[in-house]
């Protein structure tokens, strides 16, 4: 069939114009040069039986049904799909801490608590979502230890009785520089990257692992008792543990993120995919200097450890105030809505809320509950203040992600923030529950007045800006946008109020471009 289309100017507003093609009546415009960007729509070209088609998405984030019934022990949201450590904002997972070290906002990094909460939080989801993880024992001081082989006369390896512990440890003496070969284990594992140990060092000394990569390159990362965060030279990758000499520390570390994070530091994403840099294999792993080792082992994840790692992290930084004060300055409109550094986040202290509940239920140490219950005292000391209450209208109760004055209602860093409080009264009793529900109580009062102040729609709000000053409004990206029905979805399964499941689903139809009825 001879082509029948003939080329014409579309004119967009009488301001410009695009060319478009011309059938009989119809005229055709260009999807990827125009239509695309214009109506902030998403599409690709794909494939199916042979026929190529192009698939058309209104928005680009899905959104996770909640499961029938909530529990404050269980998955929290639908967080077993978050990789928080793979984030390109995330500069690594710190050896001394075992939490995450955020590059948001400042280069630098600092310990941002709402990230650390959702690094544990997505730790726990994982592991009562996931499959058993796989445990390879390297070592655990009660078999030979024929494995091992020693670099000279000089170094030793020997088993040993520990009373203290009533375990059997393998006690290390070889020199402690990095020159030294080590005493090494050979491993040769292709599966299970997840390394953890306990170990103590008499002297200086370290842990090293050997990575094969798929283009058989060599790297080596090493564990050092220094309190240098992370540093690359060549294929010599450090992490610091700190200086720890003389105590036992229990270490997990993920091998293929802390592999990722130091070639991080010299090339970019698509780099590092290019040139093949992942790890194929973990070779050997080798100690240095003289201590105790117990417990080496492989395995899938160790999201257990991780989420501990981030509740205690919570427990050693919280504040006479029950705060986690955030290091950087945010500046949410510049030179109008700024926080300087030392300011409180009430999703950050819902959040760590819920995690620590978590950690409660699943160990029941009190010192995690004893946290989770100081870090409402912030809830009601307003934000002119230092706190995180904002109030809208002088009338609604809000706690604000982002305490700025004037108030900025920042919707789901407030619904993440009532989570945490639901969490805390649910397991709570007495007056500590009796204030964690007066919280939660009032804010879910002002949310179900204030809900629809965030439709405009075909979509939602981020925060009431427009409102509070009577600037253009700030539309929610759709991935915020889902957020918000994750939210709601998740709300109405702890409320019946039908506000949170009817709106939730208009929400969602937002999603495949339906809009509100217009006058
Ligand atoms: C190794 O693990 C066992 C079992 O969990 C524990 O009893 C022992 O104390 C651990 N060793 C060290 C040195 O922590
Ligand atoms: C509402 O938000 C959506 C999503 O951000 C946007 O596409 C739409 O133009 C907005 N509508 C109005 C009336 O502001």
């Amino acid at each position: 069939m001879p082509i029948k289309y003939h080329e014409l100017d579309c004119v967009i507003n009488g301001e410009y114009s695009i060319k478009c093609r011309r059938d009989g009546n119809e005229v055709f415009i260009p999807f990827f040069g125009f239509i695309q960007k214009y109506f902030e729509i998403y599409g690709k070209l794909s494939t199916e039986d042979g026929y190529e088609r192009l698939e058309w998405e209104h928005s680009y984030s899905t959104v996770h049904r909640p499961r029938e019934k909530y529990s404050p022990a269980g998955v929290f949201m639908s967080f077993e799909y978050y990789n928080v450590e793979e984030r390109d904002r995330v500069r690594c997972i710190s050896a001394m801490e075992g939490v995450p070290l955020s590059t948001q906002w400042t280069q630098n990094g600092h310990y941002y608590p709402i990230q650390i909460s959702q690094f544990g939080l997505s730790h726990l989801s994982k592991y009562l979502t996931q499959p058993e993880a796989e445990v390879v024992t390297l070592e655990d001081g009660e078999d030979e230890l024929e494995s091992w082989i020693l670099p000279d006369k000089r170094s030793q390896i020997e088993l040993r009785k520990d009373p203290d512990l009533s375990t059997t440890l393998v006690e290390f003496t070889t020199s402690d520089s990095l020159k030294n070969p080590g005493i090494s284990l050979p491993v040769d594992e292709k599966e299970d990257f997840v390394l953890s140990a306990d170990i103590k060092f008499a002297t200086d000394g370290s842990i090293t692992v050997t990575i094969d990569t798929p283009g058989l390159q060599l790297f080596y990362i090493h564990y050092v008792l220094s309190s240098r965060l992370i540093f690359l030279d060549g294929h010599d990758i450090y992490y610091g543990l700190g200086d720890r000499r003389g105590q036992w520390m229990h270490i997990t570390r993920d091998i293929a993120i802390d592999f990722d994070k130091g070639l991080a530091l010299k090339y970019n994403k698509s780099k590092r995919t290019k040139m093949k840099l992942k790890v194929s294999r973990i070779k050997v792993v080798i100690v240095r200097g003289h201590g105790w080792l117990d417990n080496l082992t492989l395995s899938t994840t160790a999201h257990l450890d991780h989420f501990y790692n981030a509740a205690n992290w919570l427990v050693l930084h919280q504040n006479d105030r029950g705060g986690w004060p955030i290091s950087v300055q945010r500046k949410l409109i510049p030179k109008v809505l700024e926080l300087e550094p030392g300011w409180y986040s009430a999703m950050a202290q819902g959040q760590a809320m819920s995690l620590l509940v978590r950690a409660y239920l699943r160990s029941h140490n009190t010192k995690y509950i004893q946290a989770a219950v100081d870090a409402m005292k912030l809830f009601e000391i307003p934000s002119m203040q230092g706190g995180v209450l904002a109030k809208y209208a002088d009338r609604y109760d809000w706690y604000e992600e982002y305490p700025t004055t004037p108030s900025s209602f920042v919707l789901n860093g407030f619904i993440y923030s009532l989570f945490g409080l639901y969490d805390l009264k649910e397991v709570t009793s007495g007056e500590e529950s009796k204030m964690a529900e007066r919280l939660y109580n009032k804010g879910i009062e002002s949310l179900k007045h204030m809900l629809l102040m965030f439709d405009n729609g075909s979509g939602t709000f981020y925060d009431l800006r427009h409102i509070t000053l009577g600037i253009a409004p700030n539309r929610a990206r759709w991935d915020y946008h889902t957020t918000h029905i994750n939210q709601l979805l998740q709300l109405s399964v702890m409320d019946d109020s039908e506000i949170f499941k009817v709106t939730a689903q208009r929400w969602m139809d937002y999603m495949k471009g339906k809009r509100a009825k217009h006058n």
